[in-house]
């Protein structure tokens, strides 16, 4: 149970200025629907808003997780002078804790197979419920349905959740959970009031273990001292990182999980969030059109994926869109779109180096454009899979990725180095690259499309490129600036016989429609992706319905 995790009821004397965060009052009618069983959790997404702070040491906030039996507190913390993340869950008298470990050993005896693999089904709720109701009636002890509801989230919480980090992984303002290691806190990336070290800390190795052999499973994965790291993604899209044996990572195992926003952050939420500009993604919009290569680059985190899957956005609905990926991450509800997922194999690895039902990026890439894709997309490139990305580039299909690179120059260099090893010429048929970047301190964390660059011409000597950069943020006054010269633009000028004047019209139209939808906060996935595709049929019903007004 809860014992070597640190965790409990924040000191009173907090209490007095604290606010507290209720569920909207339309979320809060939902929360035990009609008919539910007797021990219900609400997994549904919370509806709340934050409260602003312009001082964070006067932050002290307390919004519900799993109510009511977990929430978040996030206060400063005047000793250490820091902000805080507590997990506050309802406390277990011993009485409780005891009955909690016969009911545990009760389960694991009556029920024969292995909760690692349950999905949150109410119907295996009601299964475990039954039988915990068996099982106290046959000890018969007697229990109040208070106890008896905290009992039930307890069992609930570590038979079919996730322990200790059930409540965090229900934390919609959680972006990254971090575990370096036992005896060290766990620490949190808050979408809110950015990073805090919370409550949770794991003070014994083997409890660690077992919970990061417990996210293998829950990830469909397998990790052992053989194999000791573990990538992969949690059933509900999460992803996770971790490490299984000491060796490798100094303080034992570890493990990061990555959040990500149920809806995916669309053209316009980067736009709010002033991580690019109209303008930049009216180009971009163009640039997909006109099914021009693209490349995302930063450091790890930085928000490549989310822009990826953002500018996704803009290919025509009747494309076809082939994504391959080795943990799941791209997010479209587009129809025409086939996703595929890498698989790890098991057992001795062949003369090739390949496991038994092993199907790599690879081995997808190569049979993905035998379905005549428009566009494919690769989530991360890094191996071999990359000349093969290239060559499909090369012959004329539409591609998008990411790579972990800090510049141009670097990722050019590493695309013509070993191991990757790809001629210039085949680098050269990369047309845009934007770079981001997460920048964080004590008081921000933002996310900025440093520069959109256009390939010219990649040299024969390795590492070198002309480029030209087309757009790029200025960081004092925070904005963004557009040089000018596009090249893509003048290539779809010669292809189409569309004078460059008349496609510069055209971003800057476009611009126009996404600074509006912004404006408007017209930023949902369905509605988003509606308003494109209506574009690319009736774009005069767009740009008057929006109140544009197109200048002669
Ligand atoms: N522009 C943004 N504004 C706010 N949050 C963002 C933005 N971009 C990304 N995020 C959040 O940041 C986290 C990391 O983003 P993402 O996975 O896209 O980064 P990445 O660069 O692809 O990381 P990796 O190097 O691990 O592949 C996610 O939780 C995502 O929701
Ligand atoms: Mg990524």
């Amino acid at each position: 149970m809860a014992d070597n995790v640190k965790s409990g009821i924040a000191p009173l004397a907090q209490a007095a200025q604290q606010v507290v965060v209720q569920q909207s009052p339309e979320n809060e009618a939902l929360l035990k629907p009609q008919g539910a069983p007797e021990f219900f959790i609400d997994l549904r997404p919370r509806l709340f808003k934050l409260p602003e702070y312009q001082n964070k040491e006067k932050i002290n906030v307390r919004y519900p997780l799993l109510p009511p039996y977990a929430f978040a507190h996030v206060f400063w913390d005047e000793k250490q002078k820091e902000l805080v993340y507590h997990i506050e869950e309802q406390i277990l008298n011993d009485t409780e804790k005891e009955l909690i470990k016969l009911i545990q050993l009760g389960l694991e005896e009556m029920i024969n197979i292995s909760f690692r693999y349950a999905t949150k089904s109410d119907l295996i709720l009601k299964y475990i419920e039954k039988n915990v109701q068996s099982i106290i009636a046959e000890l018969g002890a007697k229990v109040s349905r208070e106890s008896y509801l905290k009992i039930m989230y307890y069992i609930y919480r570590d038979f079919i959740g996730l322990n200790e980090m059930e409540p965090m992984i229900n934390d919609p303002y959680i972006e990254d959970i971090e575990c370096n290691g036992a005896g060290t806190p766990v620490y949190i990336v808050h979408r809110k009031y950015q990073n805090m070290r919370s409550n949770i800390i794991y003070e014994d190795q083997t409890k660690l273990i077992d919970f990061v052999e417990k996210l293998a499973q829950k990830t469909g994965r397998y990790v052992s001292y053989a194999k000791p790291l573990l990538d992969g993604s949690l059933p509900d899209g999460s992803r996770v990182n971790a490490t299984y044996t000491s060796d490798v990572t100094t303080h034992g195992p570890t493990f990061t999980i990555r959040k990500f926003t149920k809806e995916p952050l669309t053209p316009i939420n980067l736009i709010s969030y002033q991580t690019t500009d109209p303008k930049i993604m009216a180009f971009v919009w163009l640039a997909i059109e006109h099914k021009f290569n693209i490349m995302a680059i930063g450091e790890t985190a930085s928000g490549k994926t989310t822009f990826l899957n953002a500018l996704l956005q803009f290919v025509p609905s009747e494309a076809r869109i082939v994504s391959i990926e080795d943990t799941r991450e791209i997010n479209l509800s587009h129809e025409n779109w086939i996703p595929a997922v890498a698989r790890v194999g098991f057992g001795i690895p062949n003369l090739l180096g390949k496991q038994y039902g092993e199907i790599t990026l690879f081995d997808l890439l190569r049979e993905s454009f035998r379905q005549n894709p428009d566009y494919v997309v690769v989530g991360e490139v890094r191996g071999k899979e990359t000349y093969v990305l290239f060559q499909g580039m090369a012959s004329g299909h539409a591609s998008y990725s990411t790579f972990h690179a800090a510049s141009v120059e670097t990722l050019v260099r590493r695309l013509e180095t070993p191991p990757i090893n790809l001629p210039a010429s085949l680098v050269d048929s990369l047309d845009i690259i934007i770079s981001v970047v997460h920048l964080k301190d004590q008081n921000k964390n933002v996310r900025r499309m440093v520069a959109l660059k256009e390939i010219i011409e990649v040299k024969q000597q390795v590492g070198t490129v002309d480029s030209n950069t087309l757009f790029e943020w200025e960081p004092i006054e925070d904005k963004y600036v557009y040089n000018g010269n596009s090249h893509v633009l003048a290539i779809i000028s010669k292809r189409t016989g569309i004078p460059v004047k008349k496609l510069e019209d055209e971003m800057n139209i476009r611009a126009e429609v996404l600074a509006k939808l912004a404006e408007k906060g017209l930023a949902g996935y369905d509605e988003f992706t509606k308003i494109v595709n209506l574009y690319y049929k009736e774009p005069q019903t767009v740009i008057s319905e929006l109140g544009i007004k197109v200048k002669a």
